[in-house]
């Protein structure tokens, strides 16, 4: 497989995962989290997937699409290990959908990361709530994934108190 192809493959199992995810929590009210602003596309795809909710993001600093830059009070700067620690003691268990898209080019601190990051999340997640990442969260206990998505593309975990 092309590095294109895969590149392909990732961003419809990121789509699908986000799709499914949605239509899991659409009756469970809670906040959404975006963990990863980037370019920002994500942030725009769930905004038009739950246009009502309210969308907290993290990142380093916004360098997103100027179309797609949280209001004011909604972004979180800073470096996930400090911000996501902030936001777990400050909202408790109270987001219906965390989505995280972390990863860089260097796998090994993705995974280090991500296995950092898995029990904030967890913490974050309300019972029913439902996380969608790019990297393995393994203290989370997965989810079937959507049709077509392969095992290991992309990862879908509910919270331990579903
Ligand atoms: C793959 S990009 C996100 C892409 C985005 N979801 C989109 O669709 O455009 C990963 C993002 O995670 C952020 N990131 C990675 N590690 C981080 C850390 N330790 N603290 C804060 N942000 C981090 C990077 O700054 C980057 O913007």
């Amino acid at each position: 497989m092309s590095r294109l192809d895969s590149f392909i493959r990732r961003l419809e199992a990121q789509r699908a995962c986000l799709d499914h995810a949605a239509d899991l929590i659409r009756d469970l009210p809670g906040r959404i989290l975006e963990i990863g602003l980037g370019n920002g596309r994500t942030y725009d795809h769930l905004r038009k997937l739950l246009p009502d909710r309210e969308i907290f993001v993290f990142d380093r600093q916004i360098a997103a699409h100027p179309d797609c830059i949280p209001p004011a009070g909604y972004f979180l700067p800073g470096d996930l290990r400090e911000t996501l620690p902030i936001a777990a003691q400050l909202f408790g268990p109270t987001a219906a959908l965390i989505h995280a898209d972390i990863g860089t080019g260097d796998v090994a601190a993705n995974r280090q990361l991500a296995a950092a990051l898995g029990p904030t999340v967890a913490r974050l997640l309300m019972p029913g709530g439902v996380a969608v990442s790019d990297q393995p969260m393994p203290c989370l206990a997965a989810l079937p994934l959507p049709s077509g998505v392969a095992v290991g593309r992309y990862h879908l975990y509910r919270s331990a108190t579903a």
